[in-house]
């Protein structure tokens, strides 16, 4: 039992509720290992233009450049990448907070890129966000029952009026929080017991999918994993696929079934968690592995650190080839040349070990940047049943802290 759970026995009411209504919602059962979205070339390109009366377009700034995944169900996919390679820009195109330039989001089967109206409605409820920043993307002038609440007034069939009350208290217990918390204001919570209302609120209409952005890297490195452990509970007990982005493949490692690691618009690497902590074949995400913190001191002087050069690029100006060619050690004339495709390297076709996965490098290699028995120790270890402090961010808000999940 994760130290998260401990003592939550007894807040399992809310949790079965939540989980028979969204039984009670589903329309269509899905067979297991169905994937619930799939995500084929998608698109988002910025215009750049120059002119103030007349607008001239002069170029794109493409953030997202072509991007293909599958989320299984019940499945959680982490993406990671270094800031400003698109994450976000994903990650709100799922939502549909953006609109695609192209490409093909199926929920279920259906490309909800096409829908509008009554439809689309239908499944934005079924795929919700939780943001990277706890401290701005909450209202601070309303109170935590209105913010999580919210979702019920354009989606009434949820949680009729007189039931609403009660509900966001059942939230409340669910994340950790003390539901008698309910006429709070956000500022009377500390960073880690925001980020739980944030949750709450993307729970709220019983959602399938949940797309979290980056949900710890604003917080306390002694909180993150608090909540790390929050959302892999939750995951479990509401059968939730997950989306969730890092920056840092340190965060993403325990709570991931597979992992993609992006770079400058585009996924380079996919994998389960065992092929791409153990087995890394790019170039970047073996550099990604190797800036991975080990805490064993003995350990860390063998380990080989890879360098990379430079900035990412701007994706106003992708290089020719491989996107990664000018940061990459490796390169060589055929990687300006050509664009290598996310697919099984031919090396590795026939290996049947774990190298074969799908990688963009012509020149994929194997190369074990952490070894195996270390990363299970590193500081976002949330899987361990360690006792966490309670969250200890609070700005001296008046002993709120004592809601704090585990703390509780
Ligand atoms: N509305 C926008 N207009 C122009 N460029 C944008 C816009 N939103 C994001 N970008 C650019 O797209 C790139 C990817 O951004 P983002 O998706 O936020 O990356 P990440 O979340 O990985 O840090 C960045 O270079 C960013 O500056
Ligand atoms: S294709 Fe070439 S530049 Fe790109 S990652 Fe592989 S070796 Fe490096
Ligand atoms: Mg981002």
């Amino acid at each position: 039992m994760h130290a998260d759970d401990a003592g939550r026995e007894g807040l399992s009411g809310g949790s079965t509720l939540l989980t028979e209504a969204r039984e009670a919602d589903r329309t269509r059962p899905y067979a297991e290992g169905d994937p619930i979205l799939e995500v084929r070339g998608l698109v988002k390109h910025y215009p750049l233009t120059r002119g103030i009366l007349f607008k001239k377009q002069i170029g794109a700034v493409r953030a997202v450049d072509g991007v293909d995944f599958d989320l299984a169900a019940g499945e959680t996919l982490g993406i990671v990448g270094e800031s400003g390679c698109g994450k976000s820009t994903v990650a709100k195109m799922l939502v549909h907070l953006e609109p695609p330039t192209g490409g093909v989001i199926r929920y279920k089967g259906e490309d909800v890129t096409k829908l509008s109206g009554r439809a689309l409605k239908a499944v934005r409820r079924n795929i919700q966000m939780v943001f990277q920043d706890p401290y701005t993307s909450l209202n601070p002038r309303m109170t935590v029952g209105d913010i999580i609440g919210e979702p019920y007034e354009i989606h009434p069939e949820v949680a009729p009026k007189g039931s609403r009350r009660q509900k966001v208290q059942d939230l409340l217990d669910v994340v950790g929080l003390n539901p008698e918390y309910i006429n709070r204001y956000p500022h009377q919570f500390s960073g880690g017991q925001r980020q739980r209302i944030g949750i709450a609120r993307g729970l709220a209409l019983n959602p399938e999918i949940i797309v979290a952005d980056e949900p710890v890297s604003a917080l306390d490195v002694s909180v993150q994993a608090q909540v790390v452990n929050l959302l892999d509970r939750l995951q479990a007990e509401f059968s939730l696929s997950f989306v969730f982005i890092a920056h840092d493949l340190s965060i993403v490692r325990h709570i991931s079934d597979r992992v993609g690691v992006m770079y400058l618009g585009r996924i380079v690497e996919v994998g389960t968690d065992e092929e791409i902590y153990d087995h890394p074949t790019h170039p970047y995400t073996q550099a990604l592995l190797s800036a991975v913190p080990v805490p064993d001191p003995s350990a860390r002087e063998h380990r080989e650190r890879i360098i990379l050069h430079g900035d990412v690029p701007s994706p106003a100006n992708i290089p020719s080839g491989c996107r990664f060619r000018t940061r990459c050690w490796k390169a060589q004339e055929r990687c300006e040349r050509e664009v290598p495709l996310l697919a099984v390297p031919a090396v590795f076709r026939d290996s049947g070990t774990p190298a074969r996965h799908d990688s963009a490098c012509h020149f994929a290699e194997e190369k074990r940047v952490v070894p195996p028995e270390e990363r299970r120790e590193g500081p976002g270890a949330a899987g361990e049943a360690q006792p966490h402090p309670p969250d200890e961010d609070t700005p001296g808000s008046g002993g709120t802290d004592e809601g704090g999940g585990e703390g509780r």
